[in-house]
């Protein structure tokens, strides 16, 4: 089978709360699959989840990128497995600049003691913000902090295009962006599609899949994926509303 993320069965709690129930879905390399549902569904448990967040427990299934598990690992060894997570509501890193952290998550990846061209990294930088219409002041502010919403989801997409990675699970990439913002970062992300990576869109509206035209649509509900379709499912869903899943596929 072709290099994919797999989630097979997955079963995920938060406390005494069960939210992720027996969650299937394969994202082949090359894809742009959308994940949409209702809040409270367990759209932002699965990203964080996948990404080996410390407060969820996982009681079965499985995960894996190209063949390799991730479930049960380290945030960091998933990420230099090749996944990427951009937060629904990324964290302020005080004291770390943006140029630093990007930088070291470089460097993380590559083998150890390998130089480390800054030449070469300051230049595609600085031309990947260029791309996002982000001040160059940037590299030396904080991560997140003091950022706006929007300045923050083009801080992660910025992270995303230098750290190339084999997978994106992006989470409500355009909350709190406005229409500009919106069409900027949906160009990063288009700008990066292609044969070498596969990418999640999490999102609750369709306004962000006009910009991000998806290759399959995966309604969410309660846990787990009731339905999925073409890009055009986003459009029913939208008309339709989540009452209809709720009355029409949840129960099915
Ligand atoms: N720390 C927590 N403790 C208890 N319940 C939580 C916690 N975090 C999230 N939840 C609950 O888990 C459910 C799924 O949340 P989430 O994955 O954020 O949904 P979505 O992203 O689809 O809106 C919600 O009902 C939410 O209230
Ligand atoms: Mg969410």
């Amino acid at each position: 089978m072709a290099d994919s993320l797999i989630i097979k069965n997955l079963n995920a709690s938060i406390g005494d709360r069960q939210i992720l129930k027996n969650f299937s879905l394969t994202i082949p390399k090359g894809e742009v699959h959308a994940i949409m549902g209702p809040n409270g569904t367990g759209k932002s448990t699965l990203a964080k989840v996948l990404a080996g967040h410390p407060d969820y427990t996982v009681q079965s299934g499985e995960a894996t990128l190209d063949g390799q598990p991730i479930l049960g690992q380290e945030p960091d060894s998933i990420a230099r497995a090749g996944l990427f997570l951009a937060f629904q509501y990324p964290s302020e890193i005080p004291g770390v600049t943006i140029a630093n952290f990007i930088r070291a998550a470089l460097i993380a990846r590559q083998e150890k003691g390998a130089p480390f061209d800054a030449k070469a990294y300051y230049a595609e930088l600085y031309a990947k913000m260029d791309a996002l219409k982000m001040d160059r002041k940037f590299t030396s502010r904080f991560v997140n902090e003091g950022f706006s919403g929007g300045e923050k989801k083009r801080c992660e997409i910025l992270q995303m295009m230098m750290l190339k990675p084999k997978y994106a699970v992006l989470d409500e990439t355009d909350s709190g962006l406005d229409i500009d913002a919106l069409r900027i970062v949906s160009e990063g992300v288009n700008h990066m599609r292609g044969p070498s990576i596969g990418c999640l869109v999490i999102t609750h509206y369709q306004r962000l899949l006009e910009y991000i035209v998806p290759d399959r649509v995966h309604i969410m509900y309660d846990g787990h994926i009731v339905h999925s379709g073409g890009k055009e499912l986003a459009v029913e869903l939208e008309a339709k509303g989540y009452d209809w899943v709720k009355k029409e596929l949840a129960s099915a």
